[in-house]
């Protein structure tokens, strides 16, 4: 098998001259900043959060141990799905081990034979991916742009229609028009799937994006949302009506051949969703120091805790991306083919357990390295 060694290592210089390597390197030491994770809301060590994950492993053990329709369905997995609908005004919801295979999840249900998808062109790899494997045609409309989305949705007449975007986009950090969006949707009688994974937690006091737009619990409209970011556990979910739930149950194939989400993840899950309800404060904290940091970068402040700061190169953001690890702070790094739109950037996110002063000289260094006046 020597062959294959030599094409991984053709494929691995073609990358590095390209400047397009990815690694797993860890990158956290004891006293860096970190602001390139999604833990929005420092949940992810939070004792309360940890403690309710340790108390589901002593009760369920480490594993659901089975698919959800096999006997992985556990009280806790209810338990989950009711507080997720309380927090997001949805009348029910179906978790999944990840927010990737909900998406997948979603999509593929929802679409096949007689259907038709479109996809904003900004939408996350697992909504690409999930396109892929729906055996629907798709395509991708431009970006947050509703007047073509109208215009494709009227040449669609009569075809069954499943239009996904995200509330508050991953890379960029911008929102969409969820509101001008539901109601082409509704117009034409298509169906709206909005992927909340930066949204809830994070905008509408916690609640989403589309629990902010009044949207929640519509008839044309379903969420897609994950644990692991400002939740700070691990899982996915779809949230709509019970109707949309008993369709994922049985025809979901994520949700069929997957092991059910890990007890500790979901009860871990709840115990963040009750400080998000509890401590409006916390929240509120993203926007502060989403403020700040667009502020000191000399940047449009994005909608949620994501800011994103282009940078020339994919090399120049790699080489500034090592240059803040060395001084201990820890920025995300973008680069084709992960950004929609070619840029490479830097990406920061506001953390809301971080405390003002400590984002305030992170940033500076950030600002210093990317030749950012102050
Ligand atoms: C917009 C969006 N959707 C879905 C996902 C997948 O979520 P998870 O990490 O829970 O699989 C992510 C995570 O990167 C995301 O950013």
């Amino acid at each position: 098998m020597s062959g294959w060694n030599a094409w991984f290592d053709e494929r691995a210089t073609l990358r590095h001259a390209r400047g397009t390597e990815r690694t797993d390197a860890i990158l956290r030491q004891k006293h860096s900043i970190d602001l390139a994770s999604n833990d929005y809301l420092g949940l992810a060590s939070d004792p309360r959060v940890v403690a309710a994950g340790v108390q589901a492993l002593r009760t369920y053990g480490a594993s659901a141990g089975a698919s959800r329709l096999v006997t992985g369905t556990l009280p806790v997995h209810h338990d989950l799905e009711a507080a997720l609908c309380q927090l997001t005004g949805n009348a029910a919801a179906l978790v999944f081990s990840s927010g990737y295979t909900a998406n997948i999840a979603a999509v593929t249900a929802l679409t096949g034979r007689g259907a038709h998808l479109l996809l904003d062109a900004h939408a996350h790899a697992s909504l690409h991916d999930a396109a892929r494997m729906c055996r629907s045609p798709y395509e991708l409309f431009a970006h947050n742009d509703v007047a073509a989305l109208d215009a494709r949705l009227a040449e669609l007449s009569g075809v069954r229609v499943l239009v996904a975007v995200e509330s508050v986009y991953s890379v960029l950090g911008d929102a969409a028009p969820l509101i001008e969006l539901a109601d082409v949707c509704r117009r034409h009688g298509a169906l709206l799937l909005v992927d909340e994974a930066h949204g809830i937690g994070v905008t509408g006091a916690g609640r989403g994006s589309v629990h902010a737009a009044g949207l929640a619990g519509g008839d044309h409209l379903l969420v897609t949302a994950t644990l692991s970011k400002s939740l700070g556990a691990q899982g996915g979910a779809v949230l709509g009506s019970p109707q949309l739930r008993t369709h994922l149950v049985n025809a979901a194939r994520t949700f069929i051949f997957d092991t059910g989400l890990a007890p500790a993840a979901a009860a871990a899950a709840i115990a963040a969703i009750d400080i998000v309800v509890d401590e409006p404060d916390r929240v509120a904290g993203i926007g502060l120091r989403a403020a700040l940091i667009a502020d000191a970068l000399h940047i449009e402040p994005s909608a949620g805790a994501v800011q994103s700061v282009p940078i020339s190169s994919p090399a120049a953001a790699v080489a500034a991306r090592d240059a803040l690890a060395a001084q201990g702070v820890l920025v995300g790094c973008f680069r084709p083919p992960s950004v929609p739109d070619g840029v490479s950037r830097l990406r920061i996110t506001a953390r809301a357990d971080l405390p003002l002063g400590e984002v305030a000289r992170a940033i500076r260094s950030v600002a210093a390295q990317t030749a950012v006046l102050l």
